[in-house]
């Protein structure tokens, strides 16, 4: 069943519901009220029954009775108790007798009488002043109140009716504004089912709706950038890889051939073992991004001092600067511990540093810096800098400018810092030429310690 329906249909039964409990609560009030208003009537002509009986005159009061009882049409029963005789009715001669034998046990204290299946609001007095055995009983057919409160009864279902339309009005108003972007954000999801991400529009919304389309429109964008990241990565690693392997196999062809033979065969040789070892390379750098991304062993942190780290890169990379006559200068400082593991740290240290070296004219800076229990660390050489087409997708695999090697070192290096809690960014220097890598690491605290 369509949310709308339902919810409509849960609106119109609690309205139901509350006016039926109502119009029940009512009906019954208005027949106790009925009741009350018809015995005050009969208390008033009690009364003057009363005083008619007290008129001296016996013909005169005679007259005025006949005149009461009979213009009127009230039923009326006077019985006296002691004799157990009935004086006088307009009632059914049966429901005379009936009611005075009953009077004394039963129905004195009763506010509705009822005989042979008709009930009656009676009121009950004692007929003085001759003697307080007679009872005068006034009485009226409980059928004359009961048909104004049938009366009441259509109102009621009349207002019922009418209430139930404009809630359902007003229910089918609201439910709608809130169903109809509902129904357009599923086709809008169902586009991205369909991989049609070009095509999701924005669902005009408000409140939680809003938040919830925001979110799927993000996801949307965030799942198809993910997508082309991994076109692009495959097209890029089979790339990587099919270029080595088909140098292997044009030299291991032209040998078996006799094509190559000689010096040509061992040149060719040399070529595909530096070709094997590059394809190694290249399927270990991407089986260890993989485990990255997804494995928990291939990460083992410790407590680590990252001045150490800093230092063990800077050391491992000296003969590389030294060989290019580049300068490698660090600012010093003494301690900065996190738990981190040490081996992939400085790996992603060296390849940032070493590719700072590769690209440097004659310098590369290492500055360090520590403020709210995070160290920054700068890497900034002096070289041509990061081509601007370049900078967007950086840290993306396989992505290297003319002069790269595999492209999958900073890829690694982001995954790892990542890891760690920290981040990386890369910019081309604003005051001079060459590019500025900074690694951004806070301070963790070994969870088995704290
Ligand atoms: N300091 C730098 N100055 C200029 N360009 C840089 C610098 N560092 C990196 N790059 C560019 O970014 C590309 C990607 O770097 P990355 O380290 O990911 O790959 P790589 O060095 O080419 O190969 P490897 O996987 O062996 O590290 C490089 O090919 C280079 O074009
Ligand atoms: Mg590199």
């Amino acid at each position: 069943m369509k949310l709308q329906y339902q919810l409509n249909a849960a609106f119109a039964a609690l309205i139901l519901i509350v006016m039926s409990i109502t119009a029940f609560y009512t009906y019954s009030l208005i027949m106790d009220m009925l009741i009350q208003d018809e015995r005050v009537q009969l208390q008033e002509r009690a009364v003057l029954l009363n005083r008619i009986s007290q008129e001296q005159d016996a013909s005169v009061r005679l007259s005025q009775l006949s005149d009461l009882v009979q213009n009127q049409n009230y039923p009326l029963l006077l019985f006296d108790l002691s004799q157990e005789e009935v004086l006088f009715s307009s009632l059914p001669a049966e429901t005379a007798v009936d009611w005075m034998n009953r009077f004394e046990d039963e129905l004195a204290s009763e506010e509705v009488w009822e005989s042979n299946g008709e009930s009656y609001v009676v009121y009950p007095i004692s007929f003085a002043p001759n003697s307080s055995q007679r009872i005068l009983v006034m009485a009226t057919p409980l059928d004359d109140l009961q048909i104004v409160q049938n009366a009441f009864a259509q109102r009621m279902i009349r207002v019922i009716v009418i209430g139930l339309l404009l809630a359902l009005a007003v229910s089918y108003f609201m439910t709608n504004r809130l169903v109809t972007p509902l129904s357009r954000l599923k086709q809008e999801v169902k586009k991205i089912e369909k991989r049609k991400f070009s095509e999701v529009q924005p669902v005009k919304s408000s409140g939680e709706i809003k938040d919830v389309e925001q979110s799927v429109r993000h996801m949307a964008e965030e799942l198809e950038r993910y997508i082309n990241t991994q076109k692009q990565f495959f097209q890029n690693a089979s790339h990587e890889l099919k270029t080595p392997l088909m140098s292997i196999q044009g030299y291991a062809e032209g040998i078996r051939d006799g094509i190559f033979e000689g010096k040509d065969a061992e040149r060719g040789l040399n070529v595909m073992v530096s070709e094997a070892e590059r394809l190694k390379k290249i399927v270990n750098e991407m089986i260890l991004l993989a485990k990255l991304d997804s494995s928990e062993d291939v990460y083992q942190p410790s407590e680590v001092n990252l001045a150490e780290l800093t230092d063990q890169a800077k050391d491992r990379l000296y003969p590389l600067a030294n060989e290019k006559g580049v300068v490698l200068h660090s600012s010093s400082y003494h301690k900065f511990t996190s738990y981190v593991d040490p081996e992939r740290v400085l790996q992603a240290l060296i390849n940032i540093i070493g590719n700072a070296v590769r690209h440097a004219e004659t310098r590369v800076d290492i500055i360090s810096n520590i403020s709210k229990d995070v160290l920054s660390i700068k890497v900034i050489d002096d070289g041509s800098g990061i081509p601007e087409d370049l900078l967007p997708q950086l840290f993306q695999r396989f992505i290297k400018g003319k002069e790269g090697e595999t492209g999958l070192g900073l890829a690694i290096s982001r995954a790892i810092i990542e890891r760690s809690g920290g981040s990386i960014r890369a910019s081309n220097n604003e005051d001079g030429p060459g590019a500025v890598f900074e690694i951004r690491i806070p301070k963790r605290p070994n969870p088995d310690l704290s």
